[in-house]
């Protein structure tokens, strides 16, 4: 609200002021006016009076005009030069019209609606493009006010203006509240200067004559080629998907005061946000199967699985948060080496720490989400502690020691919050959707950006009722920021003609795309889904008498046990308030072409599908996951096929015959103490096959760790990589991506942790680059 004062006119008349109103032509209506423009925000202020009367209609009228960039959220004049007890005027841009109105303050709070006979009419000269507004406008009954006081029009006064880059509450509402101006000033105007001769022209629209002070017959009517042309709300920031790097670039720019548009192409997931898909057993509540983690495992076993996206051949989630709102929410502290240059990473990032401190402090990880503190579940961690014991590792509180990632096991981390799913959705989404200069549109899908060569200037969306055909612009400064996801993004500019062009070309044989796609002289050749990298992930399956496989999570959905159920609906506690990992540990390994390898170990009840000859009681099963993540070097590649679905072309697991043989060492490893558990039994592979034949014949299928990084890399030039150390994609302007894609290498653990500082750091970047908004 309007806390801040504008001071008063009084001591201000006599004053130097650091602008003073002159005399000025408008080119575009010929109009002599009186003002200023204001050198901040480039906002033109002028005034011009009729001929000096007394008496009668016209001595208390004017003429105005507020030429303002399209930035300007709404732009106000106070008359008398102070906020309170003078004639305000205030006005912003809907859509092809100008909303104005005249309004008065007693108080610095909200003006409410003047209550004089005071009257606006805007002139047909107002126009309204692609980077400005201008509202001409009458204002009738405006220098005498009912209050007693008013402006003397032969002397010398003071205006006031106010301006803010903040949308009003109801653009459409001509008394709809606002917040406060972000910004005001005054200039001095010498009032008795500003008297016109040709005023009656100007308001029969046109500019008359120096020499000429008849009125004409020319209609007011006849100035078509001024008339409005439409344009959708132009933003400073358009950002593409709200999966956890779209949700934190959006609250960081509009921490910042950016306008701020976040567009996602699914709708609602957890309770908080709207999400109505409840648990069949939480009728009355709004326990989503987003927002309770027991119910992690049936988003792989529920009939309807609508979250996930049908356009992309591995899981990916289409809905608010992204991967996020469906993943298993294991949730890494960075480590130093998952921001190091041998990483891949521009030597500018390497200080992560700054980033990483504020991810955690808006988002801490919890070992332990259960409301009440306590573990549940948790035979699997007793049983792999006595595999791993002989084995060197060290048990720790794994985030609390990022860096410790060789022989190191501990409690499985997450970002859950209070028994339920929290990560981005639950925190930085929420800070943004309370900001007025943030708004969020979901089930919008954006096929490509528009852009002008290097320049973007919108996104295509399609939603018409947000802009012409679906179009969105930005601000002349503005900048979109793709966000779609490791397939998502790469898919968008493909579209927008920013790919390799085998992939342009399929965009160019779908016709539907191929109409959106810029000239083909206008096509910037970058590396785009190349450098593709997962976990390779190996599933091992054991069994021992102390586990509760908890029926292989097959009923958590419809037939939960009573009691687990009925704990986590009074408290959010219990097995319903993790999901299915329970202990995580981590292992470096040298390898013959010098590079350190790391293998991490994930550990839960229950498994996707046994294959044994051995007879084994699956009440007692549990999976380790083995997967390779920092120093491998396989990479693959991902595209679109000729339906524009997004699909690896070639696979990225184990493509270097070094990876596998590390892997195997790995898995090997891991089961060289199995006999000194007692009752400990590996039933996947069984005793028929060894680890190697086990590899051999894993389905490339389900090795996919779901951990894409890489396809639209961070790097030194557009040969190696598709956008630059500001995360910025090479060839264009104004064009920034902020998702897994841009990570130059897998991180030591599951990559959403690193992702979320590398978020943090990418919108510092991108508000610290120069020519933004
Ligand atoms: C099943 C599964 C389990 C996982 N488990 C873990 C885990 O336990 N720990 C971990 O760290 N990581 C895990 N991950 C990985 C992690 O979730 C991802 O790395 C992370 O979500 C990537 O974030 P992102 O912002 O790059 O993209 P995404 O999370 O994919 O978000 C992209 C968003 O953009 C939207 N979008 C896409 N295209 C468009 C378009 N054209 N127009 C509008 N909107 C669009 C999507 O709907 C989505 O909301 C898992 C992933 C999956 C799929
Ligand atoms: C002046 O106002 C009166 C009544 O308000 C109206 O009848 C008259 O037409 C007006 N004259 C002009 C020139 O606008
Ligand atoms: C848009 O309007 C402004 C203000 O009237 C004008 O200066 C500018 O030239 C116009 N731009 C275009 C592209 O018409
Ligand atoms: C569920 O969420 C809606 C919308 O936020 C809210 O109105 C309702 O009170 C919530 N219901 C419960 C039981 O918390
Ligand atoms: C746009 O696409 C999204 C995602 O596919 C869809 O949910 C939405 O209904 C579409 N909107 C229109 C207007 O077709
Ligand atoms: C595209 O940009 C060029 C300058 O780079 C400019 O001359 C041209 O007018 C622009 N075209 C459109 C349609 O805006
Ligand atoms: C199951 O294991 C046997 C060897 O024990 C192997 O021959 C077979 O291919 C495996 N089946 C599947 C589906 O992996
Ligand atoms: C299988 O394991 C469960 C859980 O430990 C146990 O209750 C059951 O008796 C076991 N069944 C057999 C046949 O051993
Ligand atoms: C691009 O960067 C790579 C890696 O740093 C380097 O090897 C290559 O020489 C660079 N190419 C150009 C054209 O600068």
């Amino acid at each position: 609200m309007l806390r801040r004062a504008l001071l008063a006119l009084l001591p201000l008349i006599g004053t130097a002021f650091a602008q003073s109103a002159s005399s000025y032509t408008d080119s575009g209506n010929g109009f002599q006016f009186t003002g200023i423009t204001d050198p901040v925000h480039d906002v033109t202020y002028g005034v011009v009076l009729p001929p000096l009367v007394t008496s009668g209609n016209q001595s208390t009228e004017f003429i105005g005009e507020i030429v303002a960039p399209i930035a300007s959220q709404w732009v106000g004049i106070a008359l008398g030069g102070a906020m309170l007890q003078n004639l305000l005027i205030v006005a912003w841009p809907n859509g092809n019209q100008i909303v104005s109105s005249t309004r008065w303050a007693t108080d610095y709070v909200q003006p409410v609606a003047y209550t004089g006979a005071a009257t606006l009419t805007t002139l047909p000269s107002t126009t309204i493009n692609s980077t400005h507004w201008k509202w001409v406008f009458r204002c009738q009954g405006c220098t005498q006010w009912n209050n007693g006081n008013g402006i003397d029009v032969t002397s010398e006064g003071v205006l006031a203006w106010a301006y803010s880059n903040v949308a009003v509450d109801d653009p459409s509402d001509a008394e709809s509240a606002f917040n406060e101006h972000t910004d005001f000033g005054f200039f001095g105007i010498d009032y008795s200067t500003t008297h016109n001769a040709n005023y009656q022209n100007y308001l029969n629209g046109n500019a008359g004559s120096t020499t000429t002070t008849t009125t004409t017959t020319t209609s007011p009517t006849t100035t078509t080629s001024t008339s409005p042309t439409v344009s959708a709300t132009p933003y400073d920031y358009i950002i593409v998907g709200a999966g956890p790097g779209g949700i934190i670039a959006a609250d960081r720019l509009s921490q910042a005061g950016k306008k701020v548009l976040l567009l996602e192409r699914g709708g609602p997931s957890t309770g908080e946000t709207g999400g109505t898909y409840v648990a069949p057993w939480a009728p009355g509540t709004n326990l989503t199967k987003f927002d309770v983690p027991g119910l992690f495992e049936s988003m792989f076993t529920d009939p309807n699985p609508w979250w996930w996206c049908k356009d992309i051949t591995v899981f990916a989630g289409c809905l608010l948060g992204g991967g996020t709102s469906v993943n298993g929410a294991l949730y890494w502290y960075p480590a130093d080496i998952d921001f190091s240059t041998s990483a891949g990473w521009p030597s500018s990032w390497t200080n992560h720490q700054t980033y990483t401190d504020m991810l955690t402090a808006r988002l801490p990880s919890t070992d332990h989400p259960s409301t009440d503190g306590n573990r549940y579940l948790e035979q699997s961690f007793d049983v792999v502690q006595q595999l791993l014991a002989p084995q060197g590792y060290s048990q720790i509180t794994i985030n609390s020691n990022p860096n410790y990632k060789d022989h190191a096991y501990g409690y499985s981390a997450f970002d859950f919050i209070n028994g339920k799913r929290g990560g981005p959705v639950a925190t930085y989404f929420q800070t943004a959707s309370a900001r007025s200069n943030f708004v969020y549109k979901d089930y919008v899908l954006v096929s490509n950006v528009v852009r002008n060569g290097s320049q973007i200037t919108g996104v295509q969306t399609n939603d018409t009722s947000l802009g012409p055909n679906g179009f969105i612009p930005v601000t002349p400064k503005g900048r979109v920021i793709l966000s779609a996801g490791a397939y998502g993004t790469p898919r968008i500019l493909f579209q927008s003609g920013i790919g390799p062009s085998d992939m342009l070309k399929v965009v160019q044989g779908n016709t539907a795309a191929a109409a959106n796609l810029p000239p083909a002289s206008q096509f910037i050749n970058l590396p785009v889904g190349y450098n593709a990298q997962d976990n390779p992930s190996i599933n091992l399956v054991f069994t021992h008498p102390s586990i509760d496989a908890y029926d292989n999570w097959a009923d958590v959905w419809t037939d939960p046990r009573p009691a687990d159920a009925a704990q986590y609906l009074s408290s959010q506690s219990g097995v319903f308030a993790g999901a299915s990992p329970k202990m995580n540990f981590w292992r470096a390994y040298g390898a013959s072409d010098g590079n350190t390898r790391y293998a991490q170990g994930t550990v839960r009840p229950g498994a996707a599908s046994v294959n044994s000859s051995l007879a084994y009681n699956a009440s007692q099963i549990f999976t380790i996951t083995m997967y390779l993540s920092t120093g491998i070097t396989s990479r693959g590649r991902i595209g679109i096929d000729a339906s524009l679905r997004g699909e690896p072309i070639v696979n990225p697991w184990l493509v270097d015959p070094i990876d596998k043989t590390v892997l195997l060492q790995a898995l090997n490893d891991l089961v060289s103490t199995v006999s000194q558990v007692p009752g400990l039994t590996l039933i996947t592979p069984d005793k028929t096959q060894t680890i190697a034949e086990y590899v051999d014949l894993y389905d490339p299928a389900t090795m996919d760790s779901n951990h894409w990084v890489s396809t639209t890399t961070i790097g030194a030039n557009s040969t190696v990589a598709v956008v630059d150390e500001n995360v910025k994609v090479f060839g264009t302007n104004n064009l920034f991506i902020i998702d897994a894609g841009i990570i130059p290498h897998l991180p030591v653990g599951n990559p959403h942790g690193v992702l979320m500082s590398a978020a943090e750091q990418a919108a510092a970047k991108i508000l610290a680059l120069a020519g933004g908004p």
